[in-house]
């Protein structure tokens, strides 16, 4: 199963993609992850991204479409994938679809999570982020057991560059401008689930899993 997960910055998706990839059995594949790993790596595709990623900016398509497909044709995506932060615009899932199609395969459903921007600002910057495995947690309201250590893997936990207030706002704005209309294209496909991403990870979680059991708006 393909599953693409959207909402803005801050929604949840990381959170609810690593929940959701361990019950389906599928692969997260998360494109803000690849491009934060690229960094790390210190590799020409992390060079290339950083400047986007720190002004807010949506990295150009052709470099994400490149670094996704490529990612998205690894073994461990054969069992299902859950895609989180891409497709962020309209040429993305275009060259998504078509990908797929050449392999017959599809999106199979799109989980919108809908999240005010007073509770994304909150949740971001409390935000804290595992350096081995990613994983996103908060100081709050997704503590680890152990200050600043990840729960999963024993890595240390760091605060993102582009979680400052300013750049939050301006990523939303880049949502509004960019990805929101993703929601009617995926609803035109008749896959798309709108859930309500305000509430206990948990609560989230089971909520995703109704949707996704339960079909199609
Ligand atoms: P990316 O890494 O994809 O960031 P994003 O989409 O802006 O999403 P976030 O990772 O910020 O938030 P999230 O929804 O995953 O929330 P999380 O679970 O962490 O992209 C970063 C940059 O890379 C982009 O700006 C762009 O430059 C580039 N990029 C990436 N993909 C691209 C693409 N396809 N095209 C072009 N450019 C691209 O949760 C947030 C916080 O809230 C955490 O602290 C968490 O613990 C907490 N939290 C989660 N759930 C709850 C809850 N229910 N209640 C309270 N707190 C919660």
């Amino acid at each position: 199963m393909i599953v693409v997960l959207l909402g803005p910055p801050g929604a949840g998706k990381g959170t609810q993609a690593v929940r959701l990839a361990e019950r389906q059995g599928a692969a997260h594949v998360a494109s803000g992850d690849l491009f934060r790993e690229a960094l790390a790596a210190g590799t020409a595709l992390g060079r290339q991204a950083q400047g986007y990623m720190d002004r807010g900016e949506l990295v150009p398509d052709d470099i994400v479409v490149e670094m996704v497909l490529e990612r998205l044709a690894q073994p461990d995506c054969d069992r299902g994938v859950i895609l989180d932060g891409f497709p962020r615009t309209a040429a993305q899932a275009e060259a998504l679809d078509a990908a797929l199609a050449a392999q017959g395969r599809r999106v199979d459903a799109a989980l919108a999570m809908d999240v005010p921007a007073e509770a994304i600002l909150e949740r971001m910057t409390g935000r804290r982020i595992c350096r081995e495995c990613q994983a996103p947690y908060h100081v709050r309201f997704n503590p680890p057991a152990r200050a600043g250590q990840c729960d999963r893997c024993g890595g240390a936990l760091y605060q993102r560059d582009d979680d400052r207030e300013e750049t939050v706002r301006h990523r939303l704005a880049v949502y509004q401008a960019q990805t929101l209309p993703l929601v009617a294209y995926y609803r035109q496909q008749g896959i798309l689930r709108q859930v309500d991403g305000l509430g206990g990870v948990d609560e989230i979680t089971a909520r995703l899993v109704r949707a996704l059991d339960a079909g199609a708006d």
